[in-house]
């Protein structure tokens, strides 16, 4: 039985919530590594459309602990709303969500600065979800964030409010005790889920506790090796799972990306197979294509197997779970990237530098659709002929196996591939 990290392979919203979801009832702990409540991780259970921000999918399962470590930012009004919601629905915490001493809290300050950047011309075209995340990010990595630990002691809060209100010319003393009062607060309504999670993780890993690592994003949106600058501003790719919960890499056994059976981005920047067109709008109308945090249209566009290799390269991925194949089944012809085109060149990797990225046009191999229905099938063998002939296309494109394969976002509506890796891991 083994501890694995599940994060997305392209831009976000690849359908990692109901993957997590599904797969958290074979593990006992589901740890949140980056990223901030940007995130919509959208699960259905028995037909409730829940989405979470901020909170490890797992919550949905009962006797399942929660971790949100070190590496993401925490909006504390945000995830006590967030808490407040799923109790209305019926999610009991009973001691089951830890958050690590050492996460950054995103501060109303925050928040301003990064609305504030998307109304700016210079920030503007990155698109951001305006929820505070980049510039909380910015004062950890200026070593002036405030850390969770921080709230629960008065003096060293103060002092480092201080220095943050002043540095923004914001320092009336009665916007400091505003801010400082409903922060020090906030660290007594949280205090019983504070621990040191590295601690945690590694005793629970070291007495047999099986570990699923949540990624949020995607690869193509990580601050390293996404589409920079048009990223966030942490690390969604594997290596996060370590630096953003405390554990080592030797405590990780599988990495499972997640992939949907085309392409969507929400934000700017480039995007090869982005389909400007009618095509484009019928995927986002089948697929339901709309963000899940600040409800934006989403762009899509066809499967595009160089962010794929790209995604299995930097994360060591060595199965794929591939959703929504179910949105295609209404397509005549569907079309799959196998390279681009640059100044008369063809390409097979996808390239570094943005500005070429951005020349590219992509070269496609088309494949006939299958135009039946497939929502809800849940065994390969059930799949229509050109529909299994799209699956084997895509492993032999990325030479890795597809370990499933969703068919709607119901947890029913799902394809397990036996005897893969995924399966191996997890036991199942
Ligand atoms: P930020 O994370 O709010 O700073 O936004 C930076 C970029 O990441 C923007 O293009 C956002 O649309 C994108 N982004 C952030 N979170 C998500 C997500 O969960 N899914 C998809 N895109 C996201």
């Amino acid at each position: 039985m083994a501890n694995i990290v599940i994060l997305g392979v392209k831009w976000g919203d690849e359908g990692k919530g109901k993957i997590v979801d599904l797969l958290s009832e074979h593990v006992d702990i589901v740890a949140r590594y980056q990223g901030g409540h940007n995130a919509g991780h959208t699960v259905m259970v028995d037909d409730q459309r829940i989405v979470l921000h901020l909170i490890p999918t797992g919550i949905l399962r009962s006797g399942k602990k929660c971790i949100i470590g070190n590496g993401v930012v925490v909006d504390i009004q945000a995830l006590l709303q967030e808490v407040g919601d799923l109790q209305k629905l019926g999610v009991s915490f009973e001691k089951r969500l830890l958050i690590s001493n050492r996460a950054h809290v995103i501060m109303p300050y925050h928040r301003r600065a990064d609305q504030a950047d998307k109304q700016a011309s210079g920030l503007q075209r990155i698109g951001t979800t305006g929820r505070g995340i980049g510039p909380a990010y910015t004062d950890k990595m200026a070593r002036l964030g405030i850390q969770i630990g921080d709230l629960l002691d008065e003096k060293l809060f103060g002092e480092k409010l201080k220095i943050n209100l002043d540095n923004r010319g914001l320092s009336q003393s009665e916007h400091f005790q505003q801010v400082f009062s409903r922060y020090i607060e906030y660290g007594r309504r949280i205090k019983p889920y504070i621990i040191d999670v590295s601690y945690y993780l590694n005793q629970a890993i070291d007495s047999g506790e099986r570990v699923l690592f949540e990624g949020a994003q995607g690869t193509m949106l990580d601050v390293d090796h996404g589409t920079y600058p048009y990223v966030t501003s942490s690390n969604a790719t594997a290596g996060g799972a370590c630096t953003g919960l405390g554990v080592g890499p030797t405590r990780i056994e599988g990495v499972l990306g997640v992939v949907k059976a085309y392409t969507t981005r929400v934000g700017n920047g480039p995007f090869p197979t982005e389909l400007d067109n009618e095509t484009g709008a019928e995927l986002r109308l089948l697929g339901d294509e709309y963000g899940a945090t600040t409800g934006r249209p989403r762009r899509c566009g066809w499967f595009d197997a160089l962010v794929v290799k790209h995604a299995v390269r930097i994360n060591g991925m060595e199965s794929l779970a591939l959703t929504k194949l179910d949105v295609l089944d209404k397509c005549r012809q569907i079309k799959l990237c196998i390279g681009y085109e640059w100044q008369n060149e063809r390409l097979t990797q996808f390239p570094g530098n943005i500005s070429i990225v951005e020349q590219c046009q992509p070269i496609y191999e088309e494949m006939p659709g299958w135009l039946s229905d497939t929502r809800g099938i849940n065994s390969l063998e059930a799949l229509p002929a050109a529909t299994r002939k799209y699956l084997d296309r895509i492993q032999e494109l990325i030479g890795v196996e597809l370990g499933l394969v969703s068919t709607g976002p119901r947890r029913e509506e799902t394809i397990i591939i036996k005897s893969s890796k995924l399966t191996n891991w997890l036991n199942i």
